[in-house]
């Protein structure tokens, strides 16, 4: 890292590390579990043998036997005390709508049947291992293609597929075609924090610590399901080792951890197993995809045909329709597209890091290599020559789009000149060496956020949101801005956030945390610096009769439009009190007014993306990857890879680059490495631990570059900020397997890429 620390550490866009940096690397940072409470019980969770089917008879005996046992919860005791929550899609908390413990019903693998509470992790444990649940089992239906399993349209759940022109009658008559059939697997977020929650009543009021990507969310849906004032419910998730997606919706187990430790009179503590991980929350569905490119002969998109299935649960309408951004990346005036899920006995898939561009652009810029490959023409070539400054579907400008510019700086960056095109014409030594690359393109969205800003006397800011940090940079990039808005350094700004006792910011999904809270958090420090204003010409001293609106605050000063300047102190102290503070909410252009009130609620109220009905709002970039396979072996390695972004204006320089780089490392591994094995009669997954489940290590992966253009657009958002967070991720994978098209000329469209597939 290190040795780029801009001169002017208190601005936006200085490249410096994450303040929270050194309470992590020294384990002063407390995540969820490490919160210490007294007298406390735990928890530990038994999951189903079967994936569907009912329980016969539960055998408690042995487990209550265990020495320092407390307590276990079935369905028999739990029942309806957990009242249903509504699906996330459709307007609730909740990432599922299935209710272990409700009922002997077994929907799939790895449910939880019981919890096992105890004096010590160790006793519940073993009382967990001890009990015998009998079953009575039906056949599962494990994924696609197996018996059972239901096709549904996704209009049917008020999708709209996006179609223009007649796709069909001119792929019929296109000059140049592709038709091919791609698939990405299963796949589990694995963040390294595991999934806990840890539960506290006092009276009737509940504290819950567990990480999240949404604390107002699991407020709100815990009240629904404990039927609770909501005012009575607070949940605290300050730091988070990982998120991914797992982290957005609210899963089971919490709601059984506080019924648990009402039960008890003490607090519960979960800490779910790895292997747990994979059933108790959610992962990213298999997909196929069945794409037509029709072209004329200078690789003008004539036709472009792009249909998705995606495994989803038996109850849950769980789909992520990357079609509307498939359709929406290249010029072509006939585009058909539809999506359907199959549902089917597994426990519902929830979002992963760009959860539909990730899969449909694995498909789309796959297909989109092997349309150049067809042509003769370079891929970068074909890209540019189906650039758009609209989008097809409606015709909507986009607010910036500078994808090319994004693949001339990757290509240069790479050094793309200088590769032949022939697939497997570059060698060295016992390696075929593959150049590939694909676009990225990842919607911006921007929601409602409140910021509570407190400055004191002596010139030190507070910032207050619970919004989330989970491992973005989000402490970073908050206190980034309120430095550079007041006029501070940056080690006098602190930054609160994970904490429903704050006031409320968004949910940290889709990207749009830093847009969001970096509006809101500017729009706080100019309304303090409007009141500093106001009480400096009410009072004269050298400022009456001017313009509040145009005062600023630099180096410590209250500064007036006719260049006087007073020390912040005195500015403070003129409105009578040690701190001013100012609580502001924001309510983004292009969010109805209802917008805060599902801030409040901890519901996502986005805008931007494809969501307007006058624009659509991206950012792009181009991943460039260099891949090696051996010649005997057949070994796939990746040792280096470069990335170019437009994304708006960077907020934070260096946490950004980080985002990018993990997007592309995980884009690199979603190639080669990941994928959830299932047994196809079982319907369980057999490779739920972080030996079997592939993750990349540090020799894995090679150099990555990442490379980020300047960007200026205001339309996204008064600070011109698009997010980040998922960019990086998508595109990566289509860039490796089209790698490994030109090292070998053989054509992977299923991934991921092994070996065995080279042979
Ligand atoms: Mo992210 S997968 O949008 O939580």
């Amino acid at each position: 890292m290190g040795g780029r620390e801009s001169a002017e550490p208190g601005v936006i866009g200085a490249d410096v590390g994450r303040i929270d940096g050194r309470l992590k690397v020294t384990g002063e940072a407390r995540y969820g579990s490490d919160v210490e409470v007294d007298n406390v019980a735990y928890a530990c969770l038994h999951t189903s043998a079967i994936a569907r089917g009912r329980i016969v008879s539960i055998d408690e005996a042995e487990a209550r036997s265990v020495e320092g046992l407390l307590d276990i919860l079935t369905y028999k005791s739990v029942g309806d005390r957990v009242a249903p929550g509504e699906f996330f899609a459709t307007g609730g908390y909740f990432g599922s709508t299935m209710r272990p413990l409700s009922s002997p019903d077994v929907r799939y693998a790895g449910q939880i049947v019981a919890v096992v509470l105890a004096e010590t992790f160790e006793a519940a444990r073993e009382a967990a291992l001890r009990l015998k649940v009998d079953y009575e089992e039906n056949t599962p239906s494990a994924g696609f293609d197996a018996p059972g399993a239901e096709m549904q349209p996704a209009a049917e759940v008020g999708h709209e597929d996006p179609v223009c022109g007649d796709a069909a009658a001119a792929y019929a008559t296109a000059p140049v075609k592709v038709e091919a059939t791609y698939e990405t697997p299963t796949q589990h977020h694995n963040p390294i924090e595991l999934f806990t929650t840890t539960c506290a009543w006092d009276g009737d009021h509940l504290t819950i610590w567990e990480p999240s990507q949404n604390v107002y969310g699991v407020k709100h849906g815990i009240a629904q399901q404990l039927q609770m004032d909501p005012a009575d419910i607070r949940v605290v998730s300050r730091y988070v080792g990982g998120a991914f997606g797992s982290r957005g919706s609210l899963t089971q187990r919490t709601a059984l951890v506080a019924l648990a430790a009402k039960r008890l009179g003490r607090p519960v503590k979960l800490v779910a197993t790895r292997a747990q991980g994979f059933t108790i929350a959610t992962y990213r569905a298999e997909t196929r995809h069945h794409i037509r490119l029709g072209a004329d002969r200078q690789g003008r998109l004539l036709s472009l045909s792009h249909e998705g299935w995606e495994f989803t649960s038996r109850p849950d309408p769980y789909k992520v329709a990357g079609t509307d951004a498939s359709t929406r990346l290249y010029a072509c005036p006939n585009i058909w597209s539809r999506v359907s899920m199959v549902h089917g006995d597994r426990n519902t898939p929830g979002f992963m890091r760009s959860p539909p561009e990730v899969p449909y652009l694995f498909a789309l810029e796959s297909a989109m290599d092997e349309l150049a490959v067809e042509l003769g023409m370079d891929p970068i070539e074909l890209r540019r020559r189906n650039d758009t400054e609209r989008e097809p579907i409606k015709g909507l400008p986009y607010t910036s789009r500078a994808l090319m510019p994004c693949f001339d700086a990757a290509a240069a960056g790479f050094g793309w000149n200088r590769r032949d095109p022939r697939p497997g014409s570059m060698q060295d030594g016992d390696w075929d060496i593959g150049w590939g690359c694909a676009a990225t393109a990842y919607p911006t969205h921007v929601a409602p956020a409140a910021v509570r800003l407190t400055l004191s006397r002596d010139g030190r800011a507070r910032v207050q949101t619970a919004a989330h940090d989970i491992g973005t940079g989000a402490y970073t990039a908050a206190a980034l801005t309120a430095a550079d808005f007041l006029g501070l350094p940056l080690e006098d700004v602190t930054v609160e956030l994970g904490d429903t006792s704050l006031p409320p910011g968004p949910i940290a999904g889709g990207s749009n945390s830093t847009a969001s809270v970096c509006t809101a958090v500017a729009k706080a420090c100019g309304e303090l610096r409007e009141r500093l204003a106001a009480a400096a010409v009410a009072a004269g001293d050298g400022f009456a009769g001017l313009d509040t609106g145009a005062f600023t605050l630099a180096d410590r000063h209250l500064c007036g439009p006719n260049g006087r300047r007073e020390p912040l102190e005195t500015a403070v102290a003129r409105l009578g009190q040690d701190d001013v503070a100012v609580e502001s909410e924001n309510l983004p252009e292009g969010v109805p007014p209802s917008g805060l009130d599902k801030l409040h609620r901890g519901l996502a109220a986005f805008t931007g993306g494809t969501g307007r009905d006058d624009r659509v709002q991206f950012a792009f970039g181009a991943i460039f990857v260099e891949a090696r396979v051996h010649r005997r072996t057949r070994q796939i390695r990746v040792p280096r890879a470069v990335g170019a972004f437009a994304a708006g204006r960077i907020v934070s320089q260096r946490t950004a680059e980080s985002q990018l780089m993990g997007g592309m490392i995980w884009g690199i591994s979603a190639a080669l490495h990941e994928a959830t094995e299932i047994d196809r009669e079982a319907a369980r997954y057999t490779n739920t631990d972080l030996a079997e489940y592939l993750v990349p290590v540090n020799a894995d992966i090679g150099e990555i570059r990442v490379l980020t253009l300047s960007e200026q657009d205001e339309a996204v958002n008064p600070l011109g900020i698009k997010g980040i967070g998922e960019l990086g991720n998508v595109g990566t994978n289509a860039a490796v397997a089209n790698a490994v098209h030109h090292a070998t000329g053989v054509r992977i469209r299923r991934l991921p890429i092994r070996l065995e597939n080279l042979l």
